[in-house]
């Protein structure tokens, strides 16, 4: 391909990215005792090829788990488990940076020995916990107490001081799934009538909060915010989508966020309005799509202004040198479901490059 742009150089003040090939988040479930380990340095250096990696979800606290055996960001052992894997990815010539992950009322009670998970608002919802005993239904949560969302604002920002400590090159925001962020965003799941619930203004506050206790650590061009406003997992859902979500986007373009990092598959059913192009006339930063591309829609959008970069998920998963065998238009493996959340070496970097 002549004319690629998947190949060429990206960035901003801060962040230099060699291609447009990055690497979505996507949680493996090998983190033992929520401490990233040799395995996972390993895995996440095999894809430094990627113009940027974005790990797997992150826990910014206990309060925030919800994923078994996923790894969290607020103990010394657990800064010290990810410093081993940003020197691997630095060392093998990529850039990581970690999503801060609160997981809200999409955790379980076996997570929190029998408490119930918190929320904006004590609403019943539909969905499934990934438990250590297995997948189990939902529970309707807990609202948050107002001192209790101050503290956890205070946990993004000591979530972002302690990647930096573990040599991060910056901080997602995980606004995206239904998870805390969004559910504060929506208003589905947030039916408060204190200053974080209510109009668009109040329930986008959790969200620019916690992107402000990023920014506070790594500055704007480091921070990027993952939102997914067509994605209904964890049974999600608002009145208004567009006004709603064009309001955050707003608010991060004003906050000069390096990165908007936004799911959206590229072809949605009839009826309904992409909303990335709306995105991008309202974001100067860069703009990050995601959700079903290959190399040659990725190319697309790259190619018509609409997207900056492309993040591919299950694509990595399989193909630890994607770059490369894009490149090359060298066939492309599948990856094995089965192991997509669980064991070891199997499934996760066992998976060869090129030969
Ligand atoms: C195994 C797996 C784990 C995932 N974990 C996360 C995650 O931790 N955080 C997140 O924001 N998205 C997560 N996702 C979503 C991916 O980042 C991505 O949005 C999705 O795979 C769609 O991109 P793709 O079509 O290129 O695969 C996960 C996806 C998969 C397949």
């Amino acid at each position: 391909m002549e004319h690629s742009k998947l190949f060429t150089a990206v960035g901003n003040k801060e962040l230099t990215f060699k291609n447009r090939v990055f690497m979505a988040p996507m949680t493996r479930g090998r983190s033992k005792d929520q401490v990233a380990n040799d395995l996972t340095a390993t895995y996440y250096a095999q894809r430094a090829s990627a113009g940027l990696i974005f790990t797997e979800g992150t826990q910014i606290s206990a309060q925030a788990v919800g994923w078994t055996n996923t790894p969290g960001i607020y103990t010394p052992e657990q800064i010290a488990g990810w410093k081993k894997v940003t020197r691997a990815v630095h060392e093998a010539g990529g850039l990581i940076i970690a999503q801060l992950w609160h997981t809200g009322r999409a955790s379980h009670p076996d997570f929190h020995g029998g408490q119930l998970p918190v929320a904006p608002s004590a609403v019943p919802f539909n969905s499934q916990a990934f438990t250590p005993e297995g997948v189990k239904p939902s529970v309707t949560p807990r609202e948050l107490t107002i001192d209790e969302i101050k503290a956890t604002i205070a946990d993004y920002e000591k979530a972002a001081q302690a990647a930096k400590d573990a040599g991060f090159d910056g901080v997602e925001v995980h606004g995206a799934n239904g998870y805390l962020p969004a559910q504060f965003l929506e208003d589905g799941p947030n039916k408060r009538t204190d200053e974080y619930g209510g109009t668009v203004e109040k329930r986008a506050r959790f969200l620019l909060e916690s992107t402000d206790a990023a920014i506070k650590v790594f500055g704007p061009e480091r921070v990027s915010v993952r939102l997914s406003p067509r994605i209904p997992y964890n049974d999600m859902g608002d009145s208004n989508l567009e006004e709603t979500y064009m309001f955050a986007v707003d608010a991060l373009e004003k906050k000069k966020v390096g990165i908007l990092h936004f799911m959206e598959p590229a072809a949605l059913p009839e009826g309904l309005k992409l909303l990335a192009p709306e995105a991008r006339k309202r974001f100067s930063g860069l703009l990050v799509l995601n959700v079903g591309y290959d190399q040659k829609s990725a190319e697309g959008a790259l190619q018509s202004g609409l997207a900056d970069a492309i993040t591919f998920g299950t694509l990595f998963i399989a193909n630890p040198d994607l770059p490369e065998r894009f490149r090359q238009n060298a066939p492309l493996a599948a990856a094995d479901t089965a192991t997509y959340y669980s064991g070891s070496e199997n499934g996760y970097t066992d998976y060869p490059p090129l030969a």
